[in-house]
C-alpha cells in the first residue's frame, strides 16, 4: 500500500480566507510518499508511532482504522517548516495509502468550500526566512484588528477581490498583472500586522527578477513566494538575501496511489 500527496502553496488570500473570502492555493511538484505494509508492531521510519513528530501520521491512522499494526515509511520531498504543507502532504498520503481518504473538510464547525480552477503551469520560487511563527496567534491577531478597526475589515475584503482578480489574471496567463496583485496582497498583509522585516527583505530581493512576490501562509516569518520566469536567478537573489530558496512548479496532481 503506497500513496503520494503534494505540498501546497497559497498564491493569494491567506488570512482573508478565515473570514470567508476566497483564497487560491496550488499543489506543487514536491510530494510526500507514504508506504505501508502489515507488520508485527507499529513502526514509522523504524521508530515508534507515539513519537510526537509522527502525530499527523497517528491521527491519519486513527481515522483509517487499519486491521492490524503497520510498518510505515515516509519519503518526503516537501521541506518542513517552510509553509509548503509538508505535514498535510504526509497526512493525506498516509490516508491515501490506508484507503481512508474522506471527502469533506470541516474545521471549527465551519465548512470550507473547495473549488477547482485550471491554472497554467507556473514557475515559483519559495524563499524561507528560517523564522518560525505559529499560525494560531497570527490568525488571532488579524481577528482582533478586524473586530476593532473597520479599515482592517476593508483590507480583508480587498484581499478577496485581489484573489479573484489574481485567478483571472493567471487563467489568461497575464503574469504581469498576477505579479502586481501579489505585490499588493503582500502590502495589505503587512499592514494587517502579519509581515516581518525578513519577509520584506526576501520579497525585495526576489522582485527584480520576478513578476511579483508576497508572503505565503500565515506570515510573521515563514516564507515568501515569487512568480518568475527566471527561477534560478530569483533563487540566487533570495539566497544572497539570507533566505533558503526552493524552486517549484504548480501542479494539478493531488493524492495518488503508487504502484
Ligand atoms: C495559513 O497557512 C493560512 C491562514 O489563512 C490560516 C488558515 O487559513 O488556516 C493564515
Amino acid at each position: 500500500m503506497a500513496a503520494s500527496a503534494p505540498g501546497k502553496l497559497i498564491l493569494f488570500g491567506e488570512h482573508a480566507v478565515v473570514f470567508g473570502e476566497p483564497a487560491l492555493s496550488t499543489a506543487i511538484n514536491l510530494r510526500a510518499e507514504v508506504y505501508a505494509r502489515p507488520h508485527t508492531e507499529w513502526l514509522v521510519d523504524g521508530a515508534s508511532l507515539e513519537e510526537s513528530r509522527f502525530r499527523y501520521v497517528k491521527a491519519a491512522v486513527a481515522k483509517a482504522k487499519p486491521d492490524g499494526p503497520l510498518w510505515i515509511e515516509i519519503r518526503s520531498m516537501v521541506p518542513s517548516g517552510a509553509g509548503l504543507g509538508s505535514s498535510a502532504a504526509v497526512t493525506v498520503a498516509t490516508l491515501g495509502a490506508l484507503h481512508g481518504l474522506q471527502g469533506s473538510i470541516e474545521r471549527d464547525k465551519r465548512k470550507w468550500f473547495v473549488h477547482r480552477t485550471a491554472l497554467p503551469p507556473l514557475d515559483l520560487v519559495v524563499g524561507n526566512t528560517g523564522i518560525g511563527a505559529a499560525t494560531g496567534p497570527l490568525v488571532a491577531k488579524v481577528k482582533d484588528r478586524v473586530d476593532r478597526d473597520p479599515l482592517a475589515a476593508e483590507a480583508i475584503r480587498q484581499i478577496g477581490e485581489i484573489t479573484l482578480d489574481g485567478v483571472r489574471a493567471l487563467q489568461r496567463k497575464d503574469l504581469v498583472a498576477a505579479g502586481k496583485l501579489m505585490d499588493r496582497n503582500h502590502t495589505i498583509l503587512t499592514d494587517l500586522g502579519v509581515g516581518h522585516p525578513s519577509l520584506d527583505r526576501l520579497v525585495e530581493a526576489a522582485r527584480p527578477s520576478s513578476y511579483g512576490a508576497k508572503l505565503t501562509g500565515a506570515g510573521g516569518g515563514g516564507s515568501i513566494v515569487a512568480l518568475t520566469d527566471r527561477p534560478s536567478v530569483t533563487a540566487e537573489a533570495i539566497r544572497a538575501a539570507g533566505g533558503k530558496a526552493f524552486i517549484v512548479q504548480s501542479d494539478s496532481l493531488g493524492v495518488a496511489k503508487l504502484g
